[in-house]
């Protein structure tokens, strides 16, 4: 289960002159998430990507407390990332070798010492995901989705018990976005996914909103959404021109 518990991230930036100063991208944001499939839904630069990276230690709260099945990323960055799988924007920021298979055998590289049996394993994976046939080739010669979907395939490699996709789907026309939807929606494991696809996050369990760093809204994906269609329709965006009457609402 994923809880944070009144979470703030502020960053030191540096202005004109070197001068030095705060900037809040997070403020007080508490959900406890024990829901299957979770959507994080917010204009651009409203401080989604920094919720999710919170969960596997690529950003620490400066305030409050993110624990990750009880582990906390902050603490133990290495326990959270064995237990979570981050899948990234774009697949090429992911992967790091030139092949699938290569790409999945270097995940499985502590798991499985033996050569043939790490090799055997990275095929089954790619098998598994549909993937076979592109095994050994070279991954610049994918298409977007089949990338994005060795992407996922190298995270599931590492059995995480949560898989968290900060926009999976952005980079891709309708065939290979409906392709990863449907595998990311069917992993048995929980998922937290940021999203603009508005159609994308309506199949969530639950949907948090975020705007200007703080939790806007939280429950059924349904509402959320006709929540964050109401902030955009308002005029409200991301940089603080501010949502009257907007609040975080209760769990779901
Ligand atoms: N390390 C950092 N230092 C300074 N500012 C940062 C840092 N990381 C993020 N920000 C700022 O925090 C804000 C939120 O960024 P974040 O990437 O979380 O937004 P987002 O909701 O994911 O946006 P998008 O939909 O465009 O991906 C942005 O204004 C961004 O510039
Ligand atoms: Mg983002």
């Amino acid at each position: 289960m994923i809880e944070l518990h009144d979470v703030s991230v502020a960053v030191p930036v540096w202005g004109d002159g070197g001068r030095q100063r705060t900037k809040q991208l997070l403020t007080g944001v508490t959900a406890s998430l024990p829901e299957q499939r979770v959507a994080v839904v917010g204009a651009n630069g409203s401080g989604k990507s920094t919720l999710l990276r919170l969960l596997n230690g690529l950003i620490t709260a400066s305030a409050g407390r993110v624990l990750v099945d009880g582990i906390d990323p902050a603490r133990d960055g290495k326990g959270a990332r064995q237990r979570v799988g981050f899948v990234f924007t774009d697949p090429l920021s992911q992967l790091v070798m030139s092949t699938p298979a290569d790409d999945i055998e270097l995940s499985l590289r502590k798991r499985i010492r033996d050569r043939k049996e790490r090799a055997a394993r990275a095929q089954a994976v790619l098998d598994e995901r549909g993937l076979g046939d592109v095994a050994h080739q070279s991954i610049y010669d994918l298409s977007g989705g089949e990338r994005q979907l060795v992407s996922l395939a190298t995270v599931l490699a590492i059995e995480p018990a949560i898989v968290v996709a900060d926009e999976p789907t952005t980079l891709l026309d309708l065939r290979n976005r409906m392709d990863v939807c449907e595998a990311l929606l069917g992993l048995p494991q929980q998922l937290l996914y940021a999203t603009h696809d508005l159609d994308f996050a309506a199949q969530a369990d639950r949907a948090l909103v975020i705007q200007e760093g703080r939790l806007s809204f939280d429950g059924p994906a349904a509402e959320a959404i006709s929540h964050y269609r109401g902030l955009m329709a308002s005029g409200t965006r991301a940089s603080g021109r501010g949502a009257p009457g907007a609040k975080a609402v209760g769990g779901a």
